[in-house]
C-alpha cells in the first residue's frame, strides 16, 4: 500500500490556506484530528495556532456526556462572532456530535460543514462543493474505514509520545453509552500499517506509542487475501514491541469481559510494553453492571485483577467509574467504593451519569438519581480515589523507576517530567538530560498526583 500522505510533523506555511483544529473528548479524537490534518495538508492547507488566523476552523467533537456537547455549542457561538468579523472563513464540525446531531448542527449559523467520524476522506470534496454556497454534510458510517493508509500528522507538543488507532467503532452496547451509535460497528485495522506507523514514529524520534481502540482485546484482523492468516491483539502487541526495545508500547482501553491471559503473558515477555492496564469497572455493584450491560460480574472483574497481579506483579491499574446510574442505591454506591479499595487503583476517570438520547438506558431505565445525590456520590468517589492514588504513590517511595522524559516541569526549567512504565508522572532534577531520554530515578517524595526523585547512575 502506498502512503500518499506521509509527513510526521505539520508543514507550517503561512502562504497556504490556514486550518485551525480544536479537539474535544478522548484520545481517539486527538488521533482523528491528526488524520484530518494529514488529509487537509495533502489538499493545500497548513496548520495554524489560533482561530484569528484561520481560513478554516474545524472542531472535532465529543458526545459522551451532556456537558461535552454544551461546551461545543458555546464554542460555535464564538466562531459565529469570528465569522461576522472576518467574512469568508469556513467552520466545520467533525466527530461524534456531528454524527449524533447532524441536522441541528447544520442549522446553526456558524456551521458550513458537518462530517462524521468515517467521512474525513471526503473533507476536500466537501470544501470544494461549498463554493456553490450551500452547506455540506457527510455522516455516513462505514464498516470498513480505518484510515489505514493515512499517516496522521502529529500535533502533540512533546514529540515523544503519540497515539495510534488500531481499530474503530464499538460493538459492546453498554446501555448508557452513545459511542456505538456515533462511531459505528467495530473494525480492526491492517496490522502491517500499524507497525509501519509505529516504526515511522520511532524513526522520527518518538519513544512511546499508545495503541487505541474502544476495546483493544477484541482486535481481530484477517488477511483479505488469505483469511486463515489472522492477527489478534496479543500478536499485534508483540509485533509493535519488536520494533525496538527503546520504543515503549501502551494501549487503551481493555474491556474486563475480553481481556485474556495471552495479552498479559505478552506484556510480561517484553520490558518495553508498559506495566499499566486501563480496565474500566464503571460500578462495583452486580445489579448496576447487569443493567449497564457490561457482561461481567464484580467477582469476574476481581478475578481479572487477580490474574493481572499474578502474571504482572508490577502492573498498575486505572479505571473509569460512573456515579448515579439509573436506580443506583446507597448500597450499590458502597459497592463501588469497596471495589475501588479492593483493587487500589492508582488513578481513575470519574463521572456522573449523563443520560444520552436513544441509548438503551435512555429508552428503558429512568435517569432517577437526583443531581445532588449524583454529585455527592461522585465527590465521595473522587475523595477516595485521591487517598488511593496517594497510597499507591507512597508504596513507590524508595523504588528506582525508569522515566521517559516528556518535557520540563511546569514549575522549573531545572526539572524534567516524564512517566514511569506504570504511567505515573515523575519529576526530577534535569542534569544533562533532555526530552526523549530514559532516566533511572529513585523516588524520594510524592503527592497523590506525582512522584519526585533524583537520578541514580
Ligand atoms: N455518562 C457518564 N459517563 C459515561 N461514560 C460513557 N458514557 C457515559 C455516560 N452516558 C464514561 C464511561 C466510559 C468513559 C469513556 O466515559 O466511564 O468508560
Ligand atoms: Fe471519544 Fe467517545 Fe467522546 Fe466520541 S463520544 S469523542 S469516542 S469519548
Amino acid at each position: 500500500m502506498t502512503n500518499k500522505y506521509y509527513s510526521v510533523k505539520p508543514v507550517l506555511d503561512t502562504k497556504l490556506r490556514q486550518v485551525f483544529i480544536e479537539t474535544y473528548g478522548c484520545q481517539m479524537n486527538v488521533n482523528d484530528s491528526e488524520v484530518v490534518l494529514a488529509i487537509l495538508q495533502q489538499s493545500g492547507y497548513s496548520l495554524c495556532n489560533s482561530i484569528k488566523e484561520a481560513d478554516l476552523i474545524l472542531i472535532n467533537t465529543c458526545s459522551i456526556r451532556d456537558n461535552a456537547e454544551t461546551r461545543i455549542w458555546g464554542r460555535l457561538d464564538i466562531f459565529r462572532l469570528e465569522k461576522l468579523r472576518r467574512k469568508g472563513i469556513i467552520v466545520g464540525i467533525l466527530g461524534c456530535m456531528a454524527e449524533r446531531l447532524k441536522d441541528e448542527l447544520l442549522k446553526h449559523p456558524a456551521v458550513d460543514i458537518v462530517a462524521g467520524p468515517d467521512s474525513y476522506r471526503e473533507l476536500p470534496s466537501l470544501l470544494n462543493d461549498l463554493t456553490g454556497g450551500s452547506k455540506q454534510i457527510n455522516t455516513m458510517l462505514s464498516h470498513e474505514e480505518t484510515y489505514a493508509d493515512i499517516s496522521p500528522v502529529r500535533m502533540d507538543k512533546n514529540g515523544v509520545s503519540s497515539f495510534i488507532s488500531i481499530m474503530r467503532g464499538c460493538n459492546n452496547m453498554c446501555s448508557y453509552c452513545v459511542v456505538p451509535y456515533v462511531r459505528g460497528a467495530e473494525r480492526s485495522r491492517d496490522p502491517n500499517s500499524i507497525v509501519r506507523e509505529a516504526q515511522d514514529l520511532f524513526e522520527s524520534g518518538y519513544r512511546e506509542v499508545t495503541l487505541l481502540g474502544q476495546n483493544v482485546d477484541s482486535f481481530h484482523w484477517a488477511d483479505p487475501d488469505n483469511p486463515t492468516n489472522t492477527v489478534n491483539f496479543a500478536q499485534l502487541l508483540e509485533m509493535v514491541a519488536l520494533i525496538d526495545p527503546k520504543l515503549r508500547v501502551r494501549f487503551s482501553t481493555s474491556h474486563p469481559k475480553d481481556m485474556g491471559h495471552a495479552v498479559l503473558y505478552t506484556m510480561a515477555m517484553y520490558q518495553n510494553i508498559c506495566n499499566h492496564i486501563h480496565l474500566p469497572v464503571q460500578s462495583g455493584s452486580d445489579a448496576m453492571l447487569e443493567k449497564m450491560n457490561r457482561k461481567y460480574t464484580r467477582a469476574e472483574y476481581l478475578d481479572r485483577v487477580a490474574m493481572i497481579h499474578k502474571i504482572l506483579p508490577e502492573c498498575s491499574i486505572s479505571t473509569d467509574i460512573i456515579a448515579g446510574f439509573s436506580g443506583e442505591t446507597a448500597a450499590d454506591h458502597e459497592d463501588t467504593l469497596s471495589i475501588m479499595r479492593e483493587v487500589g487503583y492508582y488513578t481513575a476517570f470519574m463521572f456522573q451519569y449523563s443520560e444520552r438520547p436513544n441509548t438503551k438506558a435512555a429508552r428503558h431505565y429512568p435517569d432517577d438519581i437526583a443531581p445532588e445525590v449524583k454529585n455527592e456520590r461522585l465527590n465521595e468517589i473522587i475523595k477516595l480515589q485521591n487517598e488511593l492514588s496517594l497510597a499507591s504513590n507512597i508504596a513507590d517511595l524508595g523504588k528506582v523507576v525508569e522515566v521517559l522524559v516528556e518535557g520540563y516541569s511546569k514549575r522549573s526549567k531545572e526539572e524534567l517530567v516524564g512517566r514511569t512504565s506504570q504511567n505515573k508522572v515523575c519529576i526530577f532534577p534535569a542534569g544533562e538530560h533532555k526530552v526523549g531520554d530514559y532516566v533511572m530515578v529513585k523516588v524520594e517524595t510524592c503527592s497523590s498526583a506525582t512522584l519526585k526523585g533524583t537520578e541514580v547512575k
